[in-house]
């Protein structure tokens, strides 16, 4: 395999609750190149979101090492933390969590505005915000930018939400049921712009239920009980 800009190695995550304690992984080892496509199956509770939450630095796995482009993140900082976060890593979470109160086109945006200070802001944002508007575009969404996510449908706020994962050019891009709220064709258009992602370089994993999806991947790993195997 290339270089792996991701490399986790016995990635373990418990969770306490009143019924005793969660074991949603339970030593998870994976490698993940640039241009890899990487397919996440597994039944419901199996671990995969709280995998990717890890992958992300979203969530602290409490055992385990875990290295993003050769450089370990497991004791790095909250600073540096959110750095590769605003910089490397774009998320699509399951429940979307786009902010309400911004329309479409904000919401894309957000990423930009964290990561660029506000005395730098008045000349970054039209780029970012040409940037924005072609992501849309893309998405099928120019008629809905100026929306609030309350105003979007399902697919329409899931469709808003990769926008805003892509509005940096992440290296690495993990996505949590991308298509799960979307038709056929409104599917095979994500399917086709993943696979777009990976040949232009990006590493990109998903989580999915999505049979086409699964089998348009480079390759699939199934999820049980917080561990991994490779094959689908
Ligand atoms: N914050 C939490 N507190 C306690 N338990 C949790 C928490 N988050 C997840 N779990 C538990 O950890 C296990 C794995 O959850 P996870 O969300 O990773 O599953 P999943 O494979 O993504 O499922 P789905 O396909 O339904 O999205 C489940 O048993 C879940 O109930
Ligand atoms: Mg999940």
């Amino acid at each position: 395999m290339a270089s792996p800009i991701l490399r986790a190695r016995g990635l373990a995550r418990t969770y306490p609750s009143g019924a005793g304690p969660v074991h949603a992984l339970r030593g998870v080892d994976l490698d993940v190149a640039s241009g890899d496509f990487l397919a996440i199956l597994g039944v419901s509770g199996s671990g995969k979101s709280t995998l990717l939450h890890c992958l992300g630095l979203i969530e602290r796995p409490d055992a385990g090492e875990l290295a993003l482009e050769g450089q370990t993140t497991s004791t790095a900082n909250e600073r540096q933390l959110s750095l590769w976060r605003n910089t490397r890593i774009g998320f699509v979470f399951q429940s979307f969590h786009l902010v309400p109160e911004l329309s479409a086109l904000e919401n894309v945006l957000l990423p930009a505005m964290i990561r660029t200070s506000p005395l730098a802001w008045p000349g970054a944002s039209g780029p970012a915000r040409s940037r924005a508007e072609a992501l849309l575009e893309r998405m099928g969404l120019s008629q809905r930018a100026g929306h609030r996510p309350p105003q979007l449908s399902g697919g329409e706020r899931q469709r808003v939400a990769l926008a805003r994962a892509l509005i940096h050019q992440p290296a690495l891009l993990l996505a949590d049921e991308p298509t799960g709220n979307l038709d056929t064709e409104s599917g095979e258009g994500i399917i086709r712009l993943l696979e777009g992602m990976a040949r232009e370089g990006t590493a990109v994993v998903v989580v999915t239920h999505n049979e086409a999806l699964g089998r348009r991947a480079r390759r699939a790993v199934r999820m049980k009980d917080g561990l991994l195997s490779e094959g689908a």
